[in-house]
C-alpha cells in the first residue's frame, strides 16, 4: 500500500478518534499512537510542545527522547521559530540536528500553530534516508490541521 493510501485510511480514523470533548493530551498521545502504527518506515513521531520560551517533549512513540529543545535549535526548534513545515533528507547534512535515536537518518517537522499563536511541532523520524517527501508534508500538514481544529483546547 502506498503512504498516500494509508494517510488516506489515516485521516478519517482520527477525524473520529480525537474529539474536541477529549483533553488535548489524550488527542495528541492518540494522534502520536496511530501514525506510529500506521507506518513501519518510521521509527518516532511525536509532538514537542511550546511553553512561551522552549519546546518540551510531548506525546510520543518511540524511543525516549530529548526533554527539551531550544526554538531555533535542531529541525524541531528551526520549524517552530520559521513556522514552516521541513522535511530532511539525511539528517547529518542538516547543520545542529539533534540526535535522540541514533537510528533515526531522516526526518520531517510540522508547526502547529493555534489561533496564530505557536502550540509545538509534529516531529516524525525514520530510519532510512529520505523517507519523507511532499506526500508526508500534505497529509502531515492535514493531520496537524486536524488538530488545530478543535482538539487541543
Ligand atoms: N531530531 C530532532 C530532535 C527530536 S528527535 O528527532 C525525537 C531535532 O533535530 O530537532
Amino acid at each position: 500500500m502506498t503512504d498516500e493510501l494509508r494517510y488516506r485510511r489515516l485521516l478519517p480514523t482520527l477525524g473520529s478518534l480525537l474529539t474536541a470533548y477529549d483533553k488535548p493530551i489524550t488527542n495528541l498521545a492518540n494522534c502520536a499512537s496511530a501514525i506510529y502504527h500506521e507506518f513501519e518506515k518510521m521509527n518516532w513521531v511525536g509532538f514537542y510542545l511550546f511553553d512561551g520560551k522552549e519546546l518540551y517533549l510531548g506525546p510520543f512513540h518511540g524511543k525516549p527522547a530529548c526533554a527539551r529543545i531550544e526554538l531555533g535549535k535542531g529541525v524541531c526548534g528551526t520549524a517552530a521559530l520559521e513556522r514552516r513545515a521541513i522535511v530532511v533528507p539525511d539528517v547529518d547534512k542538516f547543520p545542529g540536528h539533534i540526535a535522540c535515536d541514533s537510528a533515526s537518518r531522516s526526518e520531517i517537522v510540522i508547526p502547529i500553530v493555534l489561533r496564530g499563536a505557536l502550540y509545538g511541532v509534529l516531529d516524525a523520524d525514520a530510519p532510512e534516508p529520505d523517507a519523507f517527501g511532499d506526500v508526508d508534508r500534505e497529509y502531515l500538514g492535514a493531520v496537524v490541521e486536524l488538530l488545530a481544529d478543535g482538539r487541543l483546547g
